[in-house]
Parts: structure tokens; C-alpha cells; sequence
């Protein structure tokens, strides 16, 4: 049998690679707020659901409880040391958009408010608040999403979300996405170049 040589960890939190994205909340200027989160995924189709799980400690917990609410604002390598800082620094008592130079912009479906120089902002909704321990875990329903034009590749009208040098996070560190070495379903294309041209 092949030996292959193991080292037992202990259990923990080593599900890597992870977003770090900059979750904007508040309904109004005085509760504005943004915190940096890397416990978040999709987690249903269709409705779109997502979730995000924060500590009840957080400034942004009670607001995000309120409010029933959140934006999801993806990172980039530009945003990369807003992200770190709005994850260090807590907006009790500090406004987090004006110290890390960021643009609150209103939504029209939520009560929150959203990050300008992001991307893709993700509007959600929360439908559940689930207590695990640690950290509460807020559901919710993405109900309106929020895509910067420059994305939008004029002639085809397609979302270029590859074009964005999207933030990531892995075991302490934050990453910028690297080299593309496939597409989905390439793996079971009679032509498998990586482009799938
Ligand atoms: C990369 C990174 C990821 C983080 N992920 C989470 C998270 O998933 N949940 C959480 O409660 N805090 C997380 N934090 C910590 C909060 O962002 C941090 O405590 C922040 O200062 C809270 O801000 P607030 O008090 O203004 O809400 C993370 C921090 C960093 C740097």
C-alpha cells in the first residue's frame, strides 16, 4: 500500500481558500458601518441565500439585527487594505467609511447602505439568526445586486467578474486570485483547452 504520511491536527477552522469581503450595514449616516468577514458563503440557488456568521460582540451585530440587513461588497487589490483595517478596527465611536476613505451609497431594497468603490455589491435581506456558539450566523436573501459597468464587456454584454483581481483569504494571509487552469465542465469537453475555445 502506498504510504502516505500524515500529521494530526488539531480541529478547527482550516476550510481555505475563503473571501474576505467588507459587509456594509446601517440605515442611516449615524449607523453606517462596514465589517470584514471571511465566514460567509452561498448557501441556496434558487432563491439566492447567502449567510454570514459575525460575533453578538461586533459593533455591526446589533446593526445588521436591526435593520434585518447587509451588503455583501466584494474586495480587490485595491480595497485589500481597507478590508484589513474595517477587520481590526471597530466602528464603535469611529466612522469606518470616512477613516478608510470609502463612498456609503444608499440601496433602494434593503435598509443599508453599500461600499461605491466595490465591484459587486450583494443587497440581502436576513430571514434567520442562528446562534452556533461563537458566532451567530445570519441568513439571508440576496435581493438586489449591484455590478461596476467597467465589468460589463460592451460587445457581449457578459459580467467580466475574472477582470476584477478579486480579494481571497487563506490561513492568516489575503491573496489576489492567480493563474486560470480550466472552466467549468472542462475536464469533460472533448476540446479541453482551458478556454474552451
Ligand atoms: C480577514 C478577516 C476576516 C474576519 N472575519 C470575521 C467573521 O467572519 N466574523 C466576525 O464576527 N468577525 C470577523 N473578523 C473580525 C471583524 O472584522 C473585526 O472584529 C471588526 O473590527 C469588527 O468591526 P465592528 O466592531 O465595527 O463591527 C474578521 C477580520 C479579518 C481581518
Amino acid at each position: 500500500m502506498k504510504q502516505i504520511n500524515k500529521v494530526e491536527w488539531q480541529p478547527g477552522n482550516l476550510l481555505y481558500p475563503l473571501p474576505a469581503v467588507m459587509v456594509s450595514c446601517g440605515s442611516n449616516p449615524e449607523e453606517y458601518n462596514i465589517i470584514t468577514i471571511s465566514w460567509t458563503g452561498t448557501i441556496n440557488t434558487s432563491p439566492p441565500m447567502v449567510y454570514i456568521s459575525v460575533r453578538p460582540e461586533r459593533h455591526s451585530y446589533k446593526i445588521i439585527k436591526k435593520n434585518k440587513a447587509f451588503v455583501i461588497n466584494l474586495t480587490t487589490d485595491k480595497l485589500a487594505y481597507a478590508t484589513d483595517f474595517n477587520g481590526i478596527k471597530s466602528g464603535k465611536g469611529m466612522n469606518k467609511f470616512q477613516e478608510s476613505r470609502l463612498s456609503p451609497v444608499p440601496t433602494r431594497k434593503i435598509n443599508s447602505v453599500l461600499i461605491g468603490e466595490s465591484p459587486v455589491n450583494i443587497e440581502c435581506k436576513v430571514t434567520q439568526i442562528i446562534p452556533l456558539g461563537s458566532h451567530d450566523m445570519f441568513i439571508a436573501e440576496v435581493v438586489n445586486i449591484n455590478v461596476d459597468e467597467k465589468l460589463i464587456d460592451p460587445k457581449t454584454k457578459k459580467l467580466r467578474l475574472d477582470k476584477a483581481n478579486l480579494l481571497s483569504y487563506s490561513h492568516g494571509f489575503y491573496y489576489i486570485l492567480g493563474k486560470r487552469i480550466g472552466h467549468f465542465g472542462w475536464s469533460v469537453k472533448k476540446n479541453k483547452s482551458e478556454t474552451g475555445k
